[in-house]
């Protein structure tokens, strides 16, 4: 017979071990997370780089240019870097990339820079409305790759419109929430996707799609207790929004 003491330590015990058996099922479920986020951003680098690759064997490239795609090629592969860096901290420290008050709008230009560098967005026009000096908690590396999924999506969608592809970057502030609302003049959502547009791996019209930029965008969004959504979709164009709340600790 165990007098109450013991009782009591074997509970703790079987208690504590419980906990920490879930402690790890949740980190290996972030380890999963991020694998996967990661390999997707990863794709889109590695597009980059192929892409310069076979620019740069173009003889008539002047010697800027040259100088120009090495450099992408270069910051491509320091991204990626980084990207790996990250789940391999996470993955021996078990610490999640933190939170940091930042300028969105900051974010937002980085996404729009990057984007350009993508062989489906060097030949649309990306227009930005003036952007509010709005600061906010974020992540800005995921923050970054989902605008830059909303943006590419953008692009996409836009190549095949009939008219000058085009697309538009605004960004809004109401009381403790900023919207970063994305706009394209493409053909609209496919009716066969519409419902199902934020589920993984759905995609459609894309050769190369995985179908998951949208579930990661979304997922990142409410990481920063925001969301993704569609504000429209018709033949003429696409508005995409992601909201993010500007205090986190507010939710
Ligand atoms: N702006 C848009 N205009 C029209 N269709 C869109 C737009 N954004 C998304 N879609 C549709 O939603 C589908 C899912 O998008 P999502 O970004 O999740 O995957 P994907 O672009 O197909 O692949 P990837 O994983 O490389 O992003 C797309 O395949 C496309 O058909
Ligand atoms: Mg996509």
């Amino acid at each position: 017979m165990f007098d109450k003491g013991v009782g009591l330590d074997v509970r703790n015990g079987s208690q504590r071990r419980a906990q920490s058996q879930m402690i790890e099922a949740e980190r290996m479920s972030v380890i999963g997370r991020m694998a996967c986020s990661i390999t997707h951003d990863m794709r889109h680098s590695l597009t980059v780089i192929y892409a310069n690759a076979e620019f740069l064997e173009h003889h008539d490239t002047c010697a800027n240019g040259r100088a120009n795609l090495l450099l992408e090629i270069q910051e491509a592969v320091l991204d990626m870097t980084e990207r790996i860096d990250s789940l391999l901290h996470f993955s021996r420290s078990g610490r999640n990339n933190s939170f940091v008050r930042e300028r969105v709008s900051l974010v937002v230009e980085k996404a729009v820079a990057a984007v350009k560098h993508h062989p489906d967005g060097r030949n649309v026009s990306i227009t930005r409305g003036k952007f509010p000096p709005a600061e906010a908690d974020i992540d800005a590396r995921n923050l970054e790759s989902a605008i830059y999924n909303l943006l590419l999506n953008a692009c996409q969608a836009a190549t095949r419109s009939t008219h000058v592809p085009e697309v538009t970057v605004l960004i809004t502030e109401v009381d403790e929430r900023i919207y970063v609302t994305i706009s394209d003049n493409g053909p609209g959502i496919p009716t066969s996707v519409r419902k199902t547009l934020f589920d993984p791996f759905v995609t459609a019209g894309k050769p190369n799609g995985t179908g998951l930029g949208l579930t990661l965008a979304r997922r990142i969004a409410e990481e920063h207790v925001g969301s993704v959504w569609v504000e429209e979709s018709n033949r003429e164009g696409t508005e995409f929004t992601l909201s993010l709340t500007k205090n986190r600790s507010l939710r």
